[in-house]
C-alpha cells in the first residue's frame, strides 16, 4: 500500500478522543482514520503513571499493526504520560499529543482567573506545571480535578441532570469570583461544552486543545509528504477494548454531535 493512504491511528482512554476526531474529519475529510477507545482500562486519570503507560504501549503497538501512518493520542492524561517516551521509542512516526489549553486561554483572556479542568493526573504531573509557568505571569491558572465526570460522559451523560449536579457542585465555589475562562482539559469534556457554559454564564471563554491538535496532526503530515491527495471519501472504524456494541453506538453518536 501507499504509505500516503494509509489510515491516521487516534487513541483515547475511551470515548473522549471522539472530540479531537471530529476536528481531524472536519480538516482532513479523505483521511482514513482508526480509533481506539480504551475504556475497558478507563478512567486513566486515576491509575498509577506506570499502569497508563503500559496501557498507552499496548494500543501503539495494535495501531501499527495496521500500519498506521500517524498517531494522535487524543487524551491529555496519555500524552503527559507518554509522549516523550514515544518520540524517541519511534522517532520516524508522525505522533501527536493534546495538552490542556493554557496559551489561548491566557492569550484571549490576560490577567483573569482560568480554572483549568482536568484529570487528576493531567494536572499532577510535571509536563502541566512547565505550561503552566510559562503563562503564569499572564492569568492565574487554577487546576480543577474532575475525578468521576469522564465516568459520566462514558455513561452517555452528557446533558442529563446528573452531569448538570457534578458541574454545578464541581463550578460554584469558584464561581462567586469572577473567572475569565474555562480550560476543558481532558477530551471527553468537550461533550459537556454546552453545560459547563450554561453554569459559569455569559462571558466566561471555554476553551479545549482540540482543534490545534487536529491542525498539528495536518501539519506533521503535511511536513512528512504523507497527507493522502487523493479523492476518496473518508472512513472512521472505531475499537473499543470493551468490544461493548453500546460504547460503539455512543462513539458514532458522539462522532455526529453538534458542538
Ligand atoms: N480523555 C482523557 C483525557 O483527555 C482522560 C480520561 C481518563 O481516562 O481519566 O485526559
Amino acid at each position: 500500500m501507499n504509505p500516503n493512504e494509509a489510515p491516521i491511528g487516534v487513541l483515547d482512554s475511551g470515548v473522549g478522543g471522539i472530540s479531537v476526531l471530529r476536528e481531524l474529519v472536519r480538516i482532513m475529510p479523505r483521511e482514513n482514520f482508526i480509533y481506539y477507545g480504551d475504556s475497558l482500562h478507563a478512567p486513566y486519570g486515576t491509575k498509577p503513571h506506570d499502569e497508563v503507560h503500559q496501557y498507552v504501549l499496548q494500543i501503539v503497538d495494535y495501531l501499527l499493526s495496521y500500519p498506521v501512518k500517524e498517531i494522535v493520542i487524543a487524551c491529555n492524561t496519555a500524552t503527559s504520560v507518554s509522549v516523550r517516551t514515544l518520540r524517541s521509542q519511534f522517532p520516524d512516526l508522525p505522533l501527536v499529543g493534546i495538552e490542556p489549553a493554557i496559551k489561548p486561554a491566557a492569550i484571549q483572556r490576560p490577567g483573569s482567573r482560568v480554572l483549568v479542568m482536568a484529570t487528576p493526573m493531567t494536572l499532577a504531573e510535571e509536563k502541566f506545571a512547565r505550561n503552566v509557568s510559562r503563562f503564569a505571569d499572564q492569568a492565574t491558572f487554577i487546576p480543577l480535578p474532575c475525578p468521576g465526570l469522564m465516568e459520566l460522559i462514558e455513561g452517555g451523560h452528557l446533558d442529563d441532570a446528573l452531569v448538570r449536579d457534578y458541574l454545578t457542585k464541581l463550578l460554584g465555589p469558584y464561581l462567586t469570583e469572577p473567572v475569565g475562562a474555562i480550560v476543558l482539559g481532558c477530551t471527553h469534556y468537550p461533550f459537556v461544552r454546552r453545560l459547563v457554559a450554561d453554569i459559569a454564564g455569559a462571558g466566561v471563554l471555554i476553551v479545549d486543545g482540540s482543534a490545534g491538535t487536529a491542525r498539528e496532526a495536518r501539519r506533521r503530515l503535511a511536513e512528512a509528504g504523507l497527507l493522502y491527495e487523493g479523492t476518496r471519501i473518508g472512513q472512521v472504524t472505531f475499537y473499543n477494548s470493551t468490544e461493548s456494541e453500546e460504547l460503539l453506538a455512543l462513539s458514532k453518536r458522539l462522532l455526529d454531535m453538534p458542538y
